[in-house]
């Protein structure tokens, strides 16, 4: 399974990078606004075309989705375009990230202008990354519409299934991939019981008929998520650079490194 970061933040894509487990990086607005305002508030001067471009370079040869922010068809399809040509000759990884249906609530009309975006834009061929997946129907339709990668988000389908549960509960808590009984019945939408389930029901789905689409894991929230991830066969997790850190943590690899710096003999350290 291939590790994403889901981060604009440059100090923290240049470190996963260093450390040799980063395959891509995922973007949305949120995330370049966040580290926009992390950059002005330490008074860096740099523009956000520098700032992309430098983090498009540190990710050379590997996937760098970059997100729409147009609505309508017609503009997600000249915004791609745009974006395309100006940030891929970079370091030639650019995704454009097309949101599989950007209507407002209750608004019919845009309804397949995330699929036509997501056609014309792979018929220019660009790559395209679609966002904002929350059923395996979604995930199929945006398959068939030609994306590369199809994004569904784990970490928020559990935050609805608790939120309309009433439950309490933090953002990173763990929530059960085999889903939570309330009064008897399990927790669902529309028959997903959890994140992981949704993971779990795209990339069944995707091997039933070949499909050669990626399923790329998102709104990961914990290091056990990621784990599920790989037992479900997801082709890509991306996650934030908090959770990179869980991946290689344990209290046990901790007191144990206590325990062998205590017992190191002073002559170890003049052996070399
Ligand atoms: O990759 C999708 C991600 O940025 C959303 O994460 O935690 O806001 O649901 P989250």
């Amino acid at each position: 399974m291939k590790f994403f970061l889901d981060s604009a933040i440059l100090s923290e894509i240049e470190t996963v990078y260093k450390a040799g487990i980063c395959d891509g990086i995922t973007m949305n607005p949120s995330l370049v606004k966040k580290a926009v305002d992390e950059a002005k508030a330490k008074g860096e001067k740099m523009s956000l075309e520098t700032y992309l471009k430098k983090a498009l370079k540190i990710a050379k040869g590997t996937p760098v989705s970059l997100e729409v922010t147009e609505l309508n068809a017609k503009g997600m399809i000249e915004q791609g375009k745009k974006l395309f040509k100006k940030f891929n000759p970079v370091a030639k990884n650019v995704y454009i990230k097309i949101p599989i249906n950007p209507s407002f609530p209750n608004e019919k009309e845009k309804e397949f202008d995330g699929l036509i975006a997501i056609k014309t834009l792979r018929k220019a061929k660009i790559p395209v990354n679609c966002t904002l997946i929350f059923t395996p129907e979604q995930a199929l339709a945006a398959a068939k519409a030609g994306a590369n990668f199809v994004s569904p988000f784990a970490g928020r389908i559990d935050d609805l299934l608790r939120t309309e549960s009433k439950m309490k509960f933090e953002k990173t808590d763990y929530f059960p991939s085999g889903g939570i009984e309330d009064d008897g019945d399990m927790l669902n939408d529309n028959g997903i019981v959890s994140g992981i389930d949704l993971i779990s029901e795209c990339v069944q789905i995707f091997r039933n008929y070949g499909i050669k689409s990626e399923v790329l894991a998102a709104s990961l929230r914990n290091a056990r998520q990621v784990r599920e991830c790989a037992l479900e066969g997801a082709d890509i997790a991306t996650m934030p650079f908090g959770v990179f850190k869980e991946l290689f943590s344990h209290k046990l690899t901790e007191s144990g490194i206590v325990q062998f710096d205590k017992d190191t003999p002073k002559e170890f350290g003049k052996l070399v």
